[in-house]
């Protein structure tokens, strides 16, 4: 039995994510997890909320909150919404969990200790009104480049500029908005990444099946400028990992935390702790995902994220693991996604543009989205959500094609031969032309499926819907039954077998609908059609059924006009 580690990059604590967050992670890990485990694979699928950094304080305080408390709340309401969507993770953790400490506080020793991090003195904004440094967000001012004064010490949301705090015009401090600013030394442990670059450079060169996309941001960043730099892994916050281990004091690093980049990767593996502990395991049964010497030899690792996540997870977080000289796992593959645009212009959490996953539940069922989403992936390029698509995807394959499909076979069997699988005779050429087909498209999906090709995948499950209705159509077993009811008895069982089949190749893209329809064919057999002819001979004659309710109603002109209105302003 194959297994499969998949992680999905763990979404900020601060709000609730938008469909494009959604698309470039955590649902197309999803698909994946339910396809392995639909092929019988041993899987472990992680996720969490990012819970530190200056995003989660400010969003903390801006909510009047203490963040401990804030973090825990927003941590619930993004679990719940992932159970929305029908997210099948094995454990949605938190990075601020004593698991997630250990570690990294372990890490950051172990580099240590390997002469991978060095203590660096820099100068710092410092606000005596606050008391504190004012790192990153922390401080805003009028942008250099478009004259923007509400400018982020990070970045520029207006003209999206990086910038550094020391560029601001005016800077000020966006917790008291004091302007008594000074810069003041200040001592920061960096991660010395430059001395690992001809060995992550071999590494990434390994991986010639790796998405281009993938590889080219790695490469970029290996390459660009002066090289792979060394990085700071070390903040003036209050909220975070102490930089400190197993409790001890780390000398001239009293009430620094580590920086949020530097935590969040480390708690796909404490993710995997949690797991544990939450399901009365103990150690070795995360240890043998996650440690070579200890079972997870023989384990694929999978990693599935956006595209601005990329150089962390190729070269800062392997670097981590590799320069702690310890055996952990690596990642096998690394899916990264384009963005998902949103009715001509961003989708964006801090402007609250588009569609957010709280509001998508609200007005569909998790299935018209994860349908539209995924066969939509921003996989070779960008790709743009408008209402007008959705409408038309929607309608066509789920309901025209797929839900039609169920509809008049369990409609029509019920009108002529009761609520039960009909015998009939024989397969004649039609029938075995079909399955000849169904054949050969069903490994084609599994094919992308195995490659993590989303949309081709998409593709090649709505080619198959197609097969059942086209064949429904030149059968006619409408029209079959006043001359041949035997006949018609055998189209109809194939058509009802198709059903199951359907339900157990589309679990992974639409599982709710999938489960509507093995309940309907009243089986629990969801066993993966890997001998086609075998699979359409699962229900037998005299299997009872019923007709489910409307699998998929239509999206009509009034509710499309109406949702694009309401979702065409700006989210408070
Ligand atoms: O971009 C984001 O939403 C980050 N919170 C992703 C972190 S992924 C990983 F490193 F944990
Ligand atoms: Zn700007």
């Amino acid at each position: 039995m194959a297994r499969h580690l998949i992680t999905s990059a763990i979404p900020y604590i601060n709000g609730i994510k938008h469909l494009g967050n959604l698309v470039g992670s955590q649902l197309p890990a999803d698909l994946f997890a339910r396809y392995c485990r639909a092929r019988d694979h041993e899987v472990l699928f992680l996720c969490a909320t990012d819970e530190h950094g200056t995003p989660a304080e400010l969003a903390a305080a801006k909510a009047g909150q203490p963040v401990a408390d804030y973090c825990a709340e927003m941590h619930a309401v993004q679990a719940e919404i992932a159970r929305g969507f029908r997210l099948s993770f094995d454990h949605f953790g938190r990075s601020s969990s004593a698991q997630n400490r250990k570690l990294t506080q372990h890490f950051a020793r172990r580099l240590h200790d390997q002469g991978l991090i060095r203590e660096v003195s820099e100068t710092q904004m410092y606000s005596p009104t606050d008391g504190r440094y004012l790192p990153d967000r922390y401080i805003e001012g009028t942008c250099p480049n478009c004259g923007y004064d509400s400018a982020r010490g990070d970045q520029c949301d207006n003209c999206t500029k990086q910038l550094d705090p020391v560029d601001l015009i005016n800077p000020r401090s966006s917790v008291s908005g004091a302007t008594d600013l000074e810069m003041r030394e200040t001592k920061h442990l960096y991660l010395c990444q430059s001395q690992m670059k001809d060995e992550l450079e071999k590494w990434i060169d390994s991986k010639t099946d790796w998405p281009v996309l993938t590889t080219s941001i790695a490469k970029k960043w290996l390459n660009d400028g002066d090289g792979l730099q060394d990085r700071g892994i070390t903040r003036d916050l209050d909220w975070g990992i102490p930089v400190q281990f197993d409790g001890a004091p780390w000398q001239g690093m009293e009430g620094k935390v580590f920086y949020v980049w530097f935590d969040a990767p480390i708690e796909y593996i404490a993710c995997g702790a949690e797991w544990a502990e939450a399901t009365g395991l103990d150690a070795s049964a995360w240890e043998r995902w996650w440690r070579t010497d200890k079972g997870a030899e023989d384990v694929t690792y999978t990693q599935f994220m956006g595209k601005d996540n990329v150089p962390f997870h190729t070269l800062s977080f392997p670097a981590t693991i590799l320069g702690s000289r310890e055996p952990w796992k690596l990642v096998d593959y690394i899916k990264s996604f384009n963005y998902l645009n949103y009715d001509g212009g961003q989708f964006s959490t801090s402007r609250g543009r588009g569609v957010f996953m709280d509001q998508a539940l609200e007005i569909l069922p998790a299935d018209y989205w994860r349908w539209w989403l995924l066969s939509h992936a921003p996989e070779s390029s960008d790709s743009e959500f408008t209402w007008d698509n959705f409408q038309a995807s929607v309608n066509k394959d789920l309901a025209d094609v797929l839900g039609n499909f169920v509809s008049r076979v369990t409609k029509f069997c019920r009108s002529k031969f009761g609520e039960a699988v009909p015998q009939g005779g024989a397969y004649g050429a039609q029938e075995e032309a079909l399955i000849a087909r169904l054949t050969s498209r069903v490994r084609e999906y599994q094919d992308h499926m195995e490659a993590m090709e989303v949309r081709k995948s998409a593709s090649a499950l709505r080619a198959i819907w197609v097969e059942g209705n086209e064949y429904l159509q030149e059968a006619a077993p409408w029209s079959t039954f006043k001359t041949d009811p035997e006949r018609a008895a055998m189209q109809t069982r194939l058509a009802l077998n198709l059903i199951r089949l359907y339900a157990v190749l589309s679990s992974p893209f639409i599982p709710d609908a999938a489960a509507t329809m093995l309940e309907a064919m009243q089986t629990e057999d969801g066993t993966w059609p890997d001998d086609v002819p075998a699979a359409l001979a699962c229900l037998a004659p005299g299997h009872a059924f019923t007709v489910p309710d409307v699998l998929f109603s239509k999206i009509t002109d009034e509710s499309r006009e109406d949702w694009q209105t309401r979702f065409s302003g700006i989210r408070t």
